[in-house]
């Protein structure tokens, strides 16, 4: 299936920025290798990242109709901010596994609320660039449940 990853404001900084928060690896990195992933299993993944709301909108309208099957997402702050993106999202009907490297719940208290926890197939939180594969994996098993 055609799969979208879409990372949100300043995780283009991954590898550099706050390393004991988010990790060393920088996003291309994380990139290729999920998309390496995302082929051994069967799929096609492409990657957006974006510092501006509207164009994380945009990415997403646009993925109706490249025929998106899932999104894998992690909307940066704009978690915590964005009822734009979060209807984007419900406007395409395309589910989506929200992904967060660092464990939002254990940091300040305006992290704890997302704008698209109730509406994502699921949540992964805390794994650091981990939470990326996980989050592809089960992609995989929600569509590989769908064709059955
Ligand atoms: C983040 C958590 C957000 O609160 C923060 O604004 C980010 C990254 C994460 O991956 O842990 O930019 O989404």
């Amino acid at each position: 299936s055609q799969l979208l990853l879409i990372n949100g404001p300043n995780l283009n900084l991954l590898g550099s920025r706050e390393p004991a928060v988010y990790g060393s690896r920088t996003l291309a990195e994380i990139e290729q290798a999920l998309r390496d992933e995302a082929r051994a299993l069967g799929h096609e993944l492409a990657c957006f990242q974006s510092n501006h709301e509207g164009l994380l909108v945009d990415r997403v309208q646009q993925a109706r109709g490249e025929g998106v099957a899932c999104i894998l997402l992690n909307p940066g702050a704009y978690t915590h901010t964005s009822i734009a993106l979060r209807d984007a999202l419900l406007g395409v009907a395309i589910p989506f596994f929200e992904v967060h490297l660092s464990n939002v719940h254990a940091r300040e208290a305006f992290r704890r609320h997302s704008y698209f926890s109730d509406i994502a197939a699921g949540v992964i939180v805390g794994c650091g660039p981990l939470g990326y594969r996980l989050a592809l994996l089960a992609a995989h098993e929600r569509l590989a449940s769908a064709a059955r």
